[in-house]
């Protein structure tokens, strides 16, 4: 290669590029690790949908190109849903598309919004796919704080004006990645209202609205009056039915952007394995049943590791939604630094909070990953850790 492209020097780096490396050097030295950096549980999917995809790999008919269309029956699942969990009605073929999961929708959908120049306003800390796809689309990321001191809310209005006069794009994720808040109603109604008058589209990554807590239930933000002029809603198959690697989700919202979003794709992939849709019809049918016993062993997770975090010095909220426990460092530690001794002394995985954009600096993530006796022993190392810095 002579030369690659500019815009990839403008790449943020990936939180979790460096670790798979490092983790194979660590296990072929016998090291037990404890992974709790990526958010993929150690649960089970679902057996129906095992089942489902097991049926449909033998129809032929299911081993041809989904298209960007797909199959309607998964479309019509999706759209059931929906209007079942959240009272939101959409059309399923016009306004809602399905997806090879929600990152890759996240990433293309900047290019079906943003021009060269404009400005999508991006959490930080968040996703990195915001900024990435950003980028990657030629459009520039402003980056908007989130902090405990607003409950880690991305406030529009704290954006200067002259950047909210270029702003065409912002990415909200409630409940979040990684600081684990949610989004009281009120702030939805406004945030919605502001999007609107500033022509903003809104792009509401709601991959976390099964995985929570204590009576808390997440909306969508298509239920916020207005919202459906300027949203679109990305929902995934990935956390709520520990279904990572099937790469299933859908976009939901106005049927300009859906089209604009299936345009894009049109010229970069040929949509998910329809035997993958058939299996996803299935579990969206029965999605809140399905979902419940992943989210009460979750929940016995979180009751486990905070206490024993909390125990071991971290001062460690306890969340209402998400996989996710967002903990703040003591005062000067650096969270990459934090985060390698955690990995190389104690053999432990965690995310730095500044891998997920400097506004994570001073915080370090762990996910939910494994049992409560491995997330006990994975508290003592990072206690033993957080001793010796
Ligand atoms: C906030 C957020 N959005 C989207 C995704 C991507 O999920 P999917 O597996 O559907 O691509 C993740 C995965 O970690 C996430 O944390």
């Amino acid at each position: 290669m002579t030369q690659r492209a500019k815009r990839l020097d403008h790449l943020p780096a990936y939180p979790m590029a460096e670790i798979p490396a490092i983790k194979r050097r660590l296990l072929q030295t016998g090291v037990d690790l404890i992974d709790l950096g990526a958010g993929d549980a150690d649960f089970a999917p679902p057996e129906v949908a095992v089942e489902a995809l097991a049926r449909a790999a033998r129809d032929p008919a299911m081993s041809r190109y989904g298209f960007q269309i797909g199959l309607p029956a998964f479309r019509e699942a999706a759209a059931a849903y929906l209007r079942r969990r959240f009272g939101v009605t959409v059309d399923p073929f016009t306004e809602l598309q399905p997806l090879i999961g929600s990152k890759e929708g996240i990433a293309h959908l900047a290019a079906a919004v943003l021009d060269p120049g404009d400005v999508a306003i991006v959490p930080a800390p968040g996703y990195a796919v915001y900024h990435g796809g950003t980028v990657l689309a030629g459009g520039e990321p402003h980056l908007a704080p989130l902090t405990a001191g607003t409950d880690f809310l991305l406030e529009l209005d704290t954006v200067p004006p002259e950047v909210i006069r270029r702003a065409r794009l912002v990415y909200l994720n409630y409940p979040n990645n990684p600081t684990a808040a949610v989004a009281p109603r009120e702030y939805l109604e406004r945030t919605v209202a502001f999007c609107r008058r500033h022509d903003l589209v809104i792009a509401y990554d709601n991959p976390y609205c099964e995985i929570t807590f204590d009576g808390y239930v997440a909306p969508s933000i298509l239920e916020i009056p207005g919202a459906r002029d300027v949203a679109v809603e990305f929902h995934s198959l990935s956390k709520s039915f520990c279904m990572t690697g099937w790469r299933l989700a859908w976009a939901a919202g106005r049927a300009e952007l859906i089209a604009a979003l299936a345009g894009i794709k049109t010229f970069v992939d040929t949509g998910p394995f329809l035997a993958v849709q058939a299996a996803g019809a299935a579990v969206l049918a029965r999605a809140e049943e399905l979902v419940a016993p992943y989210v009460a062993r979750f929940r016995e997770r979180r009751d486990a590791m905070v206490p024993a975090l909390r125990g071991q010095g971290f001062d460690c909220a306890t969340p209402r939604a998400t996989m996710y426990l967002w903990i703040p460092l003591p005062e000067g530690v650096p969270s990459a630094g934090f985060q390698r001794r955690a990995l190389e002394d104690a053999g432990v995985v965690t995310l730095p909070g500044s891998g997920f954009g400097a506004g994570g600096e001073g915080f370090f993530r762990v996910a939910l990953t494994v049992g409560t006796p491995r997330l006990i022993e994975a508290a003592e190392r990072l206690g033993r850790v957080l001793a010796a810095v």
